[in-house]
């Protein structure tokens, strides 16, 4: 498919700009509307081939309930948020178009698309769903396909309860009145990652960690299980017993096999 136009409802946002400027090299047209913008979402919408909401998944919930039945069966209307249960219902219910959810796992700081993943969500409609993928892959995006349910649940871990223990390392260090300058002065190359990723999430947008962790029904299972984790961990860690927590940290190895060795020549480029 050529001479495509790609509406992004949100285009003035982070990943909007982000996804403008992939689309624009790929050769389509692309059009961007935003709250301030003197094109209107809806106007935008009418003259696209594909629709995407680039919007917090309030406003994407809301647009999709505005712009869906105006809609036709030849269009397509897809998503960047990073929930895609309730997003991927409001746009099948409020539009007779094409319809894919999809979650890009990266960020707008990213520089290439290459090796980066992308979740896909189908939801109506085969046509501009393989249209999408194609463009995806031919920039070498790693593309999986994946039901919303099991996409949100698998996000609980990989981001909500990822972001949770960040904002709670934070806090810690704030109970503890550790300032960053002292704990940078004591620290190894693990922990002074892990402290450059706290004032990574605090220098960004707060309302999309606060949905991350909060929208996703999901993170309250992930954290009842982590909440177990912590409570069996300190009594084999803190038992004094060092058998008894060497038993404990193999236990988990033998979980994770193969990966262990995989993990530590990943973090050491890292590091
Ligand atoms: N940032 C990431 O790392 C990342 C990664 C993957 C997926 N996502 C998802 O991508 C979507 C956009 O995220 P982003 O980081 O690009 O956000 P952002 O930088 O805050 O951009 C949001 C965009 O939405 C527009 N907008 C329209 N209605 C809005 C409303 N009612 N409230 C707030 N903004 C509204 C804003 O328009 P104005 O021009 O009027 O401000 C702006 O263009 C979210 O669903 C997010 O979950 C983000």
């Amino acid at each position: 498919m050529s001479n495509i136009t790609i509406g992004i409802i949100g285009g003035t946002g982070n990943m909007g700009r982000w996804f403008k400027d992939f689309f624009s090299r790929a050769g389509h047209t692309v059009l961007v509307a935003g709250r301030k913008t003197p094109v209107l979402p809806l106007d935008t919408a009418k003259k696209s081939d594909v629709v995407i909401l680039s919007v917090p998944i309030e406003a994407a919930l809301a647009y999709a309930e505005e712009i869906g039945p105006i809609l036709s069966q030849d269009q397509l209307l897809m998503d960047l948020c990073s929930l895609k249960e309730t997003i991927l219902t409001s746009m099948l219910r409020f539009t007779k178009a094409q319809v894919v959810g999809t979650h890009p796992l990266f960020g707008p700081f990213t520089d290439s698309i290459k090796g980066q993943n992308i979740i896909v969500c189908p939801g109506r409609g085969t046509g501009w769903l393989k249209w999408l993928e194609d463009e995806l892959r031919r920039k070498e995006a790693v593309v999986t396909r994946m039901d919303p349910v099991t996409h949100d649940r698998n996000m609980a871990v990989v981001q909500g309860l990822t972001h949770f223990l960040t904002v709670c390392m934070g806090r810690t260090l704030q109970k503890m009145n550790m300032s960053p300058d002292e704990a940078i002065s004591c620290s190894t190359p693990v922990f002074r990652l892990k402290i450059n990723l706290i004032g990574r999430l605090f220098s960004q947008d707060l309302s999309l960690y606060a949905s991350l962790i909060g929208a996703n029904r999901h993170v309250e299972d992930a954290l009842a299980t982590f909440m177990s984790a912590v409570d069996e961990a300190k009594e084999s860690l803190l038992s004094g017993q060092k058998g008894r927590a060497i038993a404990y940290l193999d236990d988990i190895r033998s979980f994770l096999g193969d990966f262990c060795q995989d993990g530590l020549k990943e973090s050491n480029k890292i590091l």
